[in-house]
């Protein structure tokens, strides 16, 4: 287990050092990978081994942001960070993050006059590209660090041409962010006696073998209809072959407190859950995939590639669009799926090892960027080529 030991030790100090690697388009974890398969794969014997290592060590490593944390030296200084804007107007309050995350040393405020004193100002992308808030004024104050907030997809994503050389530091769901937080991860059981994030973690579990099959087959909800989106087309498509029940406003109603925890009871009847992202980006998989991860109803995907899913899940964990030349052989599936349990399991098998993480908008944001700037003090960042890189 050196292999493990040693990459943990590689990932503590490079989560946020990745800037280099970005042009280059290689993430986080497939550099993992490929540390992982140069000190495994040295003699044949070894390379099936170092398969399943690589597989195990990356999936567990990659989306656990929140145990890369080293503990937090009480000589340092604490650090201001200036909320710029509520994302979408609108209004939270602000978190004690060590309270909720034991992130310490982090001081948040939302009030503009603080902008000299602060060590950095998070920026949500939405209103300084649609002008309903400017940029803080410059010239900024020495060492600040101005850091670029956005959880929508480069298609969602307006004017990024407006922001060459503004920021110091990218904060999204891409797994080469400079501050990497993903809509939601898994946690491998090891470690979830060690990581903070615990008691936000959602343990997954296999269904017992005399388990009966869900009462409903097939879910989709869907809140943003629209015609132009990959996702409607496939649809049109897919019903022809399947009963598919659609929730949201173009379909029935959501439950009424429609928030994540009642689509997750909702999807708990269902088998089966179409988690089709609205435009396909480089490693934008949403709440939609882990709220059916959560509820355990295997999902279909419509999004990035594959091998990017991969990434984040165990390949059985998820059922891909394109596993299929026809929504005819997709249709196919399901409802053979649905009459051998066997083979379903197959798909759930995985779950009994993990736990779900889903983090909370936007107070775990706020303060998984305070630590960050926390580790990046007196270091100089620039982020050129935004608008290329968000879109590569
Ligand atoms: C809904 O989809 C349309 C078409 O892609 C897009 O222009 C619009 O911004 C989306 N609305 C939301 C709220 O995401
Ligand atoms: C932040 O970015 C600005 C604009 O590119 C740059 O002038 C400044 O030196 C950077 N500051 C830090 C602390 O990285």
């Amino acid at each position: 287990m050196g292999v493990v030991a040693h990459w943990r030790a590689t990932g503590r100090s490079t989560i946020t050092a990745h800037r280099a690697n970005r042009r280059s388009g290689s993430s986080q974890r497939e550099r993992c990978c490929a540390l992982v398969r140069k000190r495994t794969c040295s003699s044949v014997c070894a390379a099936t081994v170092g398969f399943l290592l690589f597989l195990g060590v990356c999936l567990l490593h990659l989306p656990d942001p929140l145990t890369l944390e080293p503990v937090v030296s009480e000589e340092n200084r604490a650090v201001t960070l200036l909320i710029w804007t509520y994302p979408f107007g609108r209004y939270r309050k602000i978190p004690d993050c060590f309270a909720l995350y034991q992130i310490g040393g982090c001081t948040l405020t939302d009030d503009w006059r603080a902008y000299p004193e602060a060590d950095a100002v998070i920026i949500h992308h939405r209103e300084v590209a649609t002008g309903s808030a400017d940029l803080p004024p410059e010239p900024r104050p020495r060492a600040q660090k101005w850091i670029w907030l956005n959880y929508e997809s480069p298609s969602h994503t307006s004017s990024l041409w407006r922001f060459e050389d503004v920021f110091n530091l990218t904060m999204t769901y891409r797994t080469d962010s400079d501050i990497f937080l993903p809509y939601g991860y898994l946690v491998p059981n090891e470690h979830r006696t060690r990581g903070l994030q615990n008691r936000f973690a959602h343990p997954l579990h296999t269904p017992p073998r005399s388990h009966r099959p869900r009462p409903r087959l097939l879910a989709w909800v869907i809140s943003n209809w629209s015609e132009s989106h990959a996702r409607v087309a496939f649809y049109h498509q897919l019903r022809r072959y399947i009963q598919v029940d659609v929730f949201g406003r173009a379909g029935r109603p959501l439950p009424e407190d429609s928030g994540g925890g009642s689509v997750v009871r909702l999807l708990g009847r269902y088998q089966f859950y179409l988690a089709l992202e609205n435009s396909q980006h480089t490693d934008y998989i949403t709440e939609k995939l882990w709220n059916a991860v959560r509820a355990g109803a295997v999902p279909v995907v419509l999004g990035p590639s594959r091998q990017n899913y991969e990434r984040f899940l165990p390949p059985e964990a998820f059922i891909h669009v394109d596993d299929f030349p026809t929504a005819r052989e997709l249709a196919r599936y399901l409802l053979m799926l649905r009459r051998n349990p066997a083979r379903l399991r197959r798909h759930l098998d995985w779950r009994g090892s993990y736990s779900v993480h889903q983090p909370t908008f936007w107070a775990e944001h706020y303060c998984t960027a305070c630590r960050a700037v926390r580790r990046t003090r007196g270091r100089t960042d620039v982020v050129r080529d935004l608008r290329r890189w968000f879109h590569s």
